[in-house]
């Protein structure tokens, strides 16, 4: 196709989706980059020009001339106030969990962070944007794709009717379809405010509280989809594997009043700080009957994010502690759980 006749398709694509988007606008409130706040001139170029300033362009008519990853960091790196900075000044060989947009959560924003040489490095620290041929899933029977993972793997950068704008089927070579809905599944004490972004407010961990019915762990395992059984093993162990969606009860190997009360202290796992020196972290997140993100409760769950950040962290595998480091807090949120 010539480059005419190519870009007269997309114009018309183009205008055939917003007129289809209208209709479902009102379904996707609360995030951005849905509805009313999917400005197409944000991500696209129509003439590879705009104001007079050339664009270098991108298939499909994608405004950036590095493709897809680089156009979303180049408003989530920090460089645009509204946006949340997911992107953390350090590498992956002298990583940082320093961001510019400022969160008061000692555990930062929800999804944590990608490393600022994330595009050209693979990382130990989270889900890698940057690959060597193929991106392939650990403990996943089905997911390999050609190239490394990119943004619109998880987020539909035209929004959906999930929390974060997450697809529902991010894996179509696994079966099922996951829907994580805002007040369904995942609680928000201030809702993201799409028109005056609330980037520091909106995306703090601590503003953010997950039902017991939360649908992460089946969304994750659509890739990972190797852990989606959790088969009992023989006696005496229970399970195969660490569970997620497992609620904590009087008989089960869970402290609950240890958990419950959340005290600061050497062995308990509770602190002030993640890598203050002292033992001891604020409460990792977990699963409610409530959605709270604060008030601990018997019949709580631990799921994926309890010990894993989304994007990534400062620690190997993303993890939410510094699990596998030497250190005061290397134990800490399996202590909250578990005081042994
Ligand atoms: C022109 C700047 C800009 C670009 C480019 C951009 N974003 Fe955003 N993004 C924002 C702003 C601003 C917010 C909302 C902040 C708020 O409301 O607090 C946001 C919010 C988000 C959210 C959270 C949605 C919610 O409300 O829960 C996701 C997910 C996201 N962006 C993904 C992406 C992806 C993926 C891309 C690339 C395809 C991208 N962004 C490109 C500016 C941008
Ligand atoms: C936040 C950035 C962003 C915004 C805003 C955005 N797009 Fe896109 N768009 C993308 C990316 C990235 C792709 C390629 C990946 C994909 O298809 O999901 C894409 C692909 C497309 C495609 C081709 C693939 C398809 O799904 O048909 C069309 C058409 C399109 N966009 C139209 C629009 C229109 C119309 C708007 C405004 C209502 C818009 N886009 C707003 C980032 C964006
Ligand atoms: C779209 C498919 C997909 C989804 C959804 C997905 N992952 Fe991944 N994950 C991958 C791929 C691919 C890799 C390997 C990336 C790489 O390092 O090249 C990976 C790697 C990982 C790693 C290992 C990181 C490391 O370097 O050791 C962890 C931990 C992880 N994912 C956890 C999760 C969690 C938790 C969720 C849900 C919030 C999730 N994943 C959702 C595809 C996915
Ligand atoms: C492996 C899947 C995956 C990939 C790849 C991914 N995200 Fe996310 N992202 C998530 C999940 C899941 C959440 C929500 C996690 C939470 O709230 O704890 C999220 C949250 C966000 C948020 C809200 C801010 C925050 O920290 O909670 C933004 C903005 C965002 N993603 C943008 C992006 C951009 C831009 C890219 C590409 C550079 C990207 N994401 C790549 C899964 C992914
Ligand atoms: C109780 C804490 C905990 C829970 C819950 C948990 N993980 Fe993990 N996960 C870990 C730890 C710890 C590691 C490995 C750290 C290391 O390398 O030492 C890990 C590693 C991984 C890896 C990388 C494995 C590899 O071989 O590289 C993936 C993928 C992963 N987890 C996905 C998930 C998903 C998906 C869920 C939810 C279904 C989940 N995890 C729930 C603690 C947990
Ligand atoms: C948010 C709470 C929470 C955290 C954090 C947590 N666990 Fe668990 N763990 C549970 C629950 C709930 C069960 C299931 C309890 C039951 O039914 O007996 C469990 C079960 C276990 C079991 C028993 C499995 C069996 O076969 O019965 C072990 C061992 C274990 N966890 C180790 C760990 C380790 C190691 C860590 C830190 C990496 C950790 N847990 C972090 C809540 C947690």
């Amino acid at each position: 196709m010539s480059i005419l006749a190519y870009r007269k398709t997309y114009v018309v694509a183009l205008w055939t989706l917003v007129v289809a988007c209208l209709p479902a606008s009102s379904g996707l409130a609360g995030e951005y980059h849905g509805g009313g706040q999917s400005t197409c001139s944000d991500c696209h170029v129509m003439h590879a020009t705009k104001d007079n300033v050339p664009w270098i362009v991108t298939e499909p008519l994608l405004k950036s001339a590095a493709g897809e990853t680089p156009l979303c960091l180049s408003c989530h790196d920090g460089s645009d106030s509204s946006a949340p900075d997911i992107v953390a000044s350090g590498t992956e060989s002298n990583p940082t969990s320093v961001v510019v947009t400022s969160y008061t959560s000692k555990f930062g924003s929800s999804a944590g962070y990608f490393q600022s040489d994330t595009t050209t490095t693979h990382s130990e620290l989270g889900h890698s944007l940057y690959s060597v041929g193929s991106a392939t899933a650990p403990l996943s029977n089905t997911y390999v794709k050609t190239g490394p993972l990119v943004c619109s793997d998880c987020h539909d950068p035209h929004g959906s009717p999930n929390y974060r704008n997450l697809l529902s089927d991010p894996n179509p070579s696994h079966p099922g379809s996951v829907s994580i809905l805002t007040g369904v599944n995942v609680s928000e004490t201030t809702p993201v405010n799409s028109t005056t972004p609330n980037a520091a407010a909106a995306y703090d961990t601590a503003n953010i509280g997950f039902y017991t019915n939360n649908n992460f762990r089946a969304w994750c395992t659509d890739c990972h989809d190797s852990i989606l059984q959790e088969l009992p093993g023989g006696s005496p162990a229970h399970y195969m594997r660490h569970p997620s969606d497992a609620a904590f009860s009087a008989n089960s190997h869970v402290n609950v009043s240890n958990w419950t009360i959340g005290a600061v202290g050497q062995d308990t796992g509770f602190g002030l700080d993640v890598g203050d020196g002292a033992a001891g972290i604020p409460r990792v997140r977990f699963g409610s009957a409530t959605g709270s993100a604060a008030v601990a409760a018997a019949g709580d769950t631990v799921f994926c994010l309890s010990c894993h950040k989304a994007h990534g962290s400062k620690y190997k595998a993303g993890t939410v502690w510094p699990l596998s480091a030497v250190g005061p807090d290397s134990l800490s949120g399996c202590q909250q759980c578990h005081a042994k």
